[in-house]
């Protein structure tokens, strides 16, 4: 049976959002990394997506890096990097995560921004072809080593082994035509 696409505003991230980002607890953890990718998206270095439903339930969310030391993922001019992309289990298979795509992606386009990379943990395979078949090809495979602080301030070293993959956003322009 088809499930209907549920009525969703896909908007950008206002500070009074950011307790909503985790998820009554389950992502407390990322408190700090929350606050620093809002503060990076008021020098546009970043850009932080929500989808909510007509009552302003949180639906989803999807974090765009414009602008990093790490030039590999963003440049700031033409090669940006979509991370933090999660759809609530609730929410999920009912197309919220390919409009949140198709928006972080057309904001790109009008921000004249050509690639979009991401990594996908290997273990996760249902995300890496929900990004095929929106476009995305595994480039090669990323050591996925990074780090973050906590809520309570301490580091965790995290390992995640993933699949690096990237979309040209110059060509879907063209495929649409
Ligand atoms: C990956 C993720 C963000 C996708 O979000 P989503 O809202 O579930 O995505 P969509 O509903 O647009 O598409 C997912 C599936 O639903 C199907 N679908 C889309 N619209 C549909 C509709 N109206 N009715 C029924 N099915 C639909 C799609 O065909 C797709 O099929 P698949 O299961 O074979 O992939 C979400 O599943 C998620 O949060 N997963 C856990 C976290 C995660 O893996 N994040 C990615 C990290 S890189």
């Amino acid at each position: 049976m088809s499930i209907p696409p549920v009525n969703l505003v896909i908007r950008k991230i206002n500070i009074t959002d950011l307790p909503y980002l985790e998820w009554e607890g389950e992502f407390a953890h990322f408190r700090r990394l929350y606050h620093e990718v809002y503060t990076q998206s008021l020098t546009r270095k970043a850009v932080m997506w929500l989808a909510e439903d007509p009552s302003h339930h949180l639906m989803g969310q999807l974090f765009i890096q414009l602008k990093t030391r790490r030039v590999d993922l963003a440049d700031g001019r033409y090669r940006a990097y979509l991370f933090g992309f999660r759809v609530k289990p609730e929410y999920q298979n009912q197309g919220v995560g390919r409009q949140m795509l198709l928006k972080a992606e057309q904001d790109l386009i009008h921000r004249r921004f050509r690639r979009v990379c991401l990594n996908v943990i290997q273990t996760n395979p249902r995300a890496r072809q929900f990004y095929q078949r929106y476009g995305y090809q595994v480039l090669g495979s990323d050591a996925g080593i990074w780090n973050y602080q906590d809520n309570d301030g301490l580091w965790h070293n995290m390992e995640e082994p993933a699949w690096r993959m990237e979309k040209e956003l110059v060509q879907s322009i063209s495929l649409m035509k």
